[in-house]
């Protein structure tokens, strides 16, 4: 064994947004002409790289339909019962696609993907009957009995499996080697805007650095899995950044919440409006879990790892992501790529020495 000092000196650095920046690269793209088609899983393509997280307070069915409907796409939390689930599935799958950049089926109905624990098995068969994908909702599957379950289930369906969360390089390959089949990964720990594991157990891995991780696991293992970078992402910038370090597509909580479409009322608070947002680890949303689904593992756990708070309204859905996509456009093309697939292979990027103090300028 190495010296307890040579472990402090081995110790990898897990490089976080504000560590990172992308250097400007020659452009042969007009931003407007940027490509942003990509993949969610291996039978799921995009228009728009970015999925709602599976949170009670994002992402239920009015979300998940204006996910696909914008290109991208939902996933339903599994904070309720399988048949409600279902019927959420079911509601996606009634509503009527309206524009040609929509994400759809085989049949031309919109596509949605939906959570579930790994041991539930119930819920996978139920869910199977409808929706496109099943998205592994635990916040560190690379575990001996995660890994048991989840195949359990991966051979009982024929739906796309995105599985995670994961961080690091050993956590992909392992995990990808054990089950087979896998068709997307949800990678990132502890970077969530509302998550406190890391403050709570100093466990984590940056969403960047897990990235990272995971692109080159794939790339050793010879393997073409899309990545779903998860937690953190505040910025477009941040976006593009996770598609230089290898990600396919971008998940979004913070990003998304305070919109139209996330479950929740509009409260006023000194005249200003807002919404509700909480991680799936808090208190609120691990009471209604227990009370809602007798399959929750709640792994003896007696401590929150997520906070619950109010964040301002933030307008529709369709909006929030017209900006968002022009932005990453303009970041892509700031880098010198032409799409989501030449940002990993051309963009550069540079470490930065902390934080940018602009000087303060009243507006
Ligand atoms: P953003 O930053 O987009 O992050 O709000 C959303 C992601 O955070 C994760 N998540 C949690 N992580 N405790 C955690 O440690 C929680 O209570 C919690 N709730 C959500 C999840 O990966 C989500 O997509």
């Amino acid at each position: 064994m190495d010296s307890f000092t040579a472990k402090l000196e081995k110790a990898q650095f897990a490089f976080n947004f504000d560590d990172l920046m992308l250097l400007p690269g020659f452009s042969e793209t007009r931003s407007r002409d940027i490509n942003m088609e990509t993949r969610f899983s291996t039978n799921i393509r995009l228009r728009t790289p970015l999925v709602s997280s599976p949170m009670d307070t994002v992402t239920e069915t009015r979300m998940a339909i204006a996910m696909a409907e914008s290109g991208g796409i939902g996933v339903l939390h599994r904070n309720m019962t399988p048949e409600e689930q279902l019927r959420m599935v079911h509601e996606v799958k009634e509503h009527e696609p309206q524009g040609e950049n929509a994400t759809v089926d085989r049949d031309g109905r919109l596509a949605v993907a939906a959570a579930l624990a790994p041991t539930d098995l119930e819920r996978a068969g139920t869910l199977s009957k409808e929706a496109d994908a099943l998205l592994f909702d635990v916040a560190h599957f690379h575990t001996k009995s995660t890994l048991e379950s989840a195949k359990k289930i991966i051979d009982s369906t024929d739906k796309d499996v995105v599985i995670g969360s994961m961080g690091t390089k050993e956590d992909v390959m392992h995990s990808v080697k054990t089950l087979g089949r896998v068709d997307g990964l949800r990678v990132g720990i502890g970077g969530g805007s509302i998550c406190i594991t890391t403050d709570v157990t100093k466990a984590g891995s940056p969403t960047p650095f897990a990235v990272a991780q995971a692109s080159d696991a794939l790339s050793e293992l010879g393997a073409r899995i899309p990545i779903i970078a998860d937690g953190g992402i505040r910025t477009a910038g941040d976006i593009a950044l996770v598609f230089a370090l290898g990600a396919d597509s971008a998940m979004l909580g913070f990003g998304l919440a305070g919109t139209d479409e996330c479950p929740g009322e509009i409260t006023a608070v000194n005249g200003r409006q807002y919404k509700g947002y909480r991680g799936m680890g808090s208190k609120g949303a691990r009471e209604k879990r227990l009370v809602n689904d007798r399959y929750a593992d709640t792994g003896g756990k007696k401590f929150d790892e997520g906070i619950e708070g109010l964040i301002p309204y933030k307008g529709s859905v369709a909006e929030v992501i017209e900006v968002l996509n022009s932005s990453v456009k303009a970041s892509i093309s700031y880098a010198g790529a032409g799409n989501i697939k030449d940002m990993a292979q051309k963009a550069r990027i540079a470490r930065i020495s902390g934080r940018t103090v602009k000087a303060e300028i009243k507006r």
